[in-house]
């Protein structure tokens, strides 16, 4: 197989030698480095770590929304590391699906418009707007609450909308940084068992999580300290998952 990676064998991207350095004042904060990573067509990675240890810029990375100061990133087998902005913003309508911690729903506009937004941008006709983020609103469970703005829905139900807003113009992978770190526990459960399913169906998913029992919906989890991949490693249960993030924190068991 050519390092490029290759479509055939599923492998979805792949990142070889990434390294992103931020420039703070005088300083500079190596926050990813030298980092190696493939993944493939249908896989639900999770992402652990301490706190600063780079997951969120390599899942910005991930989904072309940061670029590395050096290494090379790989999407289907094309490289995408130096594409122009314009061409970038193609890929990243096309490939990625984003939620994050914060929901970032627009609070003046109904579920039902907030998951229209991205197919506004991708030149869907109004109808077939309507239709399909209703459709989308009833899979996350939310047939009954279309028209209600953010400020009526609970945290949980904000986050569904996020993840139906995600799914508007049918993602090639599902990029999720702390989508249930504002939930109490019965809400998290639900946003767990979304992301699964939608895995089951075929979606891969990268998810970055603190939270144990959220990793373990992954069928791999791969651990970040000071930047770098420390391990990459199949899940086989929560208590491996919790052992790891012990381990990681410094935390004797
Ligand atoms: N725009 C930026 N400018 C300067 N430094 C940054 C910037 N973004 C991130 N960093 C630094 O890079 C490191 C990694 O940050 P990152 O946000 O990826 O961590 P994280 O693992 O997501 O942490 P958390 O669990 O707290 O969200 C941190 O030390 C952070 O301070
Ligand atoms: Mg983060």
């Amino acid at each position: 197989m050519s390092v490029e990676g290759d479509g055939r064998t599923g492998e979805l991207l792949r990142l070889v030698g990434v390294s992103r350095l931020f420039h703070a004042g005088s300083h500079v904060v190596t926050a990813l480095q030298e980092i190696h990573l493939s993944v493939r067509q249908t896989e639900f990675v999770s992402i652990m770590g301490p706190s600063g240890s780079g997951k969120s810029t390599l899942l910005n990375i991930l989904g072309g929304l940061d670029a590395p100061t050096s290494g090379k990133y790989w999407l289907q087998g094309r490289e995408i590391g130096g594409l122009p902005d314009r061409e970038l913003a193609r890929v990243r309508n096309r490939h990625f699906g984003y939620v994050f911690q914060n929901y970032n729903l627009f609070p003046e506009l109904t579920a039902l418009e907030n998951v229209e937004v991205p197919m506004i941008y991708a030149g869907v006709g109004r109808r077939e707007r309507r239709r399909r983020a209703t459709v989308l609103l009833e899979q996350v469970g939310l047939g009954a609450r279309l028209h209600h703005r953010p400020a009526e829905l609970s945290g949980g139900e904000q986050q569904r909308v996020a993840i139906a807003r995600a799914l508007a113009n049918g993602p090639t992978v599902l990029l999720a940084d702390e989508p249930t770190g504002n939930l109490p526990s019965n809400q998290a459960r639900q946003i767990m068992e979304l992301l699964t399913r939608l895995n089951r169906q075929g979606m891969t998913v990268i998810v970055v999580t603190h939270d144990p029992s959220v990793a373990a919906c992954g069928q791999r989890l791969i651990s970040l300290r000071d930047g770098r991949i420390v391990a990459d490693e199949a899940i086989t249960g929560t208590s491996d998952v919790a052992a790891r993030v012990a381990q990681l924190e410094g935390v004797s068991l």
